[in-house]
């Protein structure tokens, strides 16, 4: 079947009912997305499918259609994205496993909400779990985003 990943058609060979994740890790090498629980709870994989997050270790390759995936890897190939920007100057990670979902729902949280409260900050990303605790960097690197 063809999905659309990063403004490219590509092609997988995978039955229906493989997840979007391994579809495009495994199928495809677009690793930015990370596998954490599988199970739709940490966020470590949250891409964006046409515009909004999802997450690919829950949904069906067979799901996604003619929609367009986007990965940390489409955000910016050459890192030039606000968030991937405020990211590098804060210097947010710690072990980093879980930022690339956590940037990802940041850019869909900046889409439609330029200027973001704390408030806004958390409930976008509240289901974005990181065991470094790096939660007091990710809002202000947001904040720094939307600058
Ligand atoms: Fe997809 Fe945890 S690996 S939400």
């Amino acid at each position: 079947m063809r999905i659309r990943v990063n403004g490219s058609t590509r092609h997988v060979d995978l039955p229906a009912d493989t997840p979007t994740l391994w579809a495009l890790r495994d199928g495809l090498g677009v690793l930015g997305p990370k596998y954490g629980c599988g199970v739709g709870a940490c966020g470590a994989c949250t891409s964006l499918l046409d515009g909004a997050p999802f997450r690919p270790c829950t949904t069906p390759v067979g799901d996604v259609g003619r929609r367009e995936i986007t990965t940390v890897e489409g955000l910016s190939p050459d890192g030039s994205h606000p968030v991937q920007r405020a990211w590098a100057e804060l210097d947010v990670p710690q072990c980093g496993y879980c930022q690339a979902g956590q940037m990802m729902s940041a850019a869909a949280l900046l889409r439609h909400t330029p200027d973001p409260t704390d408030a806004d900050i958390d409930a976008a990303l509240r289901d974005n779990v990181c065991r470094c605790g790096t939660y007091p960097r990710i809002r202000a690197a947001v904040h720094r985003a939307a600058q």
